[in-house]
């Protein structure tokens, strides 16, 4: 008999494929009240391979039905990373005069009779929400010899200019191109020249407006971009961010081109991009990264699957002193999973003592929000049993939050993967808020109002559920709430 879902690992309600490797999120869409989500997939193996675009669809982002496989390799190539739209006007004639989905992603092979990669853009259409898919016969629609790294195409409609825009990853750059008809493609810009970092080859860019400190006028443009692994960056593949100007055709950064700004401070959160078509009026921008690092991704112990994504998160912008920072939420939709849990309330908390001492578990979403003003530091301890531990801890005077995980389990399946960093979290008026996600495997925590957000795999052994809070000297808790979570998988 199969049991999905209850294998040593597995989380409990992130996404994860049934079995075998999984790699970016594509082709993030709603339509017709579902969320979709296409994945890089390789569906004979827990490794890397020929890619296909896996296929599941949500109501609510938290409770997922796996549905076929919507796109193999085909004479054009794999099928590696892209987007989907809803093509509402029929702007490509393959609706008959009503709305579809069209995807658009890169056909992936090497040029006849060499190894040299040729990355090349197509389409493909569905009729039917999703669940079959029609490659175009007229693929690929966009091609560019002159550039070796030319994948990944994010579209969306762009209503002032009228026109589609594909922002599309260009080696070291992204490019800007329009169409009217997503077959027909222009270039327009590029843009990445001299402009953060470099520190690999890029990848999977999104391009969206967001609303700043949750004004109905004020928007910005955030251009989200993905780095490569190289072997001399310690930290592998990760994630930055611009903020700045779209006039449909040419994207202006806001910030000193030499300031970098990462979406995730963590170590495993990579290729995220956004769902496209959300309803206008919810204003809603849904983010969901790969929770993993192509440092160790094929060599991490879980079987028969390999990889989930992070969890769905809503991006808004603030404005601070130093500009703009993008600001992570986790979908509202998770609080419906919750079972009841603990929550501590206007209390001090002394030296020596654990206030989570007897509480337990591995699907857990903890809430802190203490007052830190008379303490040296605080301590999060999780997943813990006597061998192991998963560290989170924030120091006062330095206004530093570390993440340590090099006891947290099986740390040995490569030599990057026991690290412990740190990283500045300002807590104005001595408030020191979090919000931590454990599943298992991973760890989220959104510190402040989600300015910060760390992403980090652990591999703990099942026993290791134990659950510490303490300090140095005395800290308030205002609020400290420990849930454990629901599977939102079907256990067979
Ligand atoms: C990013 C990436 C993409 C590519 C895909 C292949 O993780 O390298 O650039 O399309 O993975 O699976």
């Amino acid at each position: 008999s199969t049991s999905y879902y209850q294998e040593k690992y597995r989380p409990q309600f992130h996404f994860t494929p049934e079995k075998n490797w999984m790699n970016d999120p594509n082709g993030m869409v709603y339509y017709n009240g579902e969320y979709h989500l296409f994945y890089q997939y390789h569906p004979n193996s827990n490794v890397w391979g020929p890619m296909h675009w896996g296929h599941a669809v949500s109501k609510d982002l938290v409770h997922w039905e796996h549905l076929p496989i919507a796109l193999k390799p085909d004479e054009n190539g794999m099928i590696f990373s892209g987007s989907a739209v809803v093509d509402w006007h029929d702007t490509t004639g393959f609706f008959g005069g009503e709305s579809g989905l069209v995807a658009i992603f890169t056909h992936a092979d090497e040029y006849p009779g060499t190894d040299k990669p040729r990355q090349r853009q197509s389409l493909a259409y569905s009729k039917d929400n999703g669940r079959t898919w029609t490659p175009y016969d007229g693929n690929p629609v966009l091609a560019e010899p002159r550039i070796i790294d030319f994948r990944d195409p994010k579209v969306f409609w762009h209503e002032d200019t009228g026109r589609w825009v594909m922002v599309i990853a260009s080696g070291q750059t992204v490019s800007m191109y329009t169409s009217l008809n997503l077959i027909d493609w222009e270039f327009v810009s590029e843009f990445g020249d001299g402009e953060g970092s470099h520190q690999g080859v890029w990848e999977c860019p999104d391009l969206f407006q967001l609303p700043v400190d949750h004004s109905t006028d004020k928007k910005k443009w955030v251009l989200l971009v993905s780095l490569g692994d190289e072997p001399d960056v310690e930290e592998g593949s990760k994630t930055q961010y611009f903020v700045g100007e779209f006039d449909g055709k040419t994207f202006v950064n806001d910030h000193d081109s030499a300031k970098v700004l990462w979406v995730d401070r963590g170590w495993d959160n990579y290729a995220g991009v956004t769902w496209s078509d959300l309803p206008m009026a919810s204003g809603r921008r849904v983010f969901m990264g790969w929770m993993s690092n192509w440092r160790y991704a094929i060599d991490t112990p879980t079987s028969t699957w390999r990889s989930a994504m992070t969890l769905p998160r809503e991006l808004s912008l603030k404005t601070t002193r130093e500009g703009f920072r993008l600001i992570q939420t986790p979908v509202p939709d998770i609080e419906s999973i919750r079972n009841e849990g603990q929550t501590f309330e206007d209390m001090e908390l002394k030296s020596g003592g654990n206030l989570f001492k007897g509480l337990k578990g591995n699907a857990l979403d903890l809430e802190l929000d203490l007052d830190v003003t008379y303490t040296g530091s605080v301590r999060l301890g999780l997943l813990q049993s006597e061998k192991e531990e998963t560290v989170i801890e924030y120091d006062v005077s330095s206004s530093t939050l570390s993440f340590d995980r090099r006891r947290s389990g099986d740390a040995s399946f490569h030599q990057s993967f026991a690290m412990t960093q740190s990283i500045t979290l300002n807590v104005p008026d001595g408030r020191l808020k979090l919000r931590v996600f454990v599943d298992w495997s991973s760890v989220e925590v959104f510190g402040g109002d989600g300015e910060v957000v760390l992403t980090n795999l652990v591999f703990p052994g099942e026993e290791s559920l134990g659950l510490e809070l303490s300090t140095d000297g005395t800290a308030y808790v205002h609020k400290a709430r420990v849930s454990p979570l629901k599977s939102v998988w079907k256990q067979v």
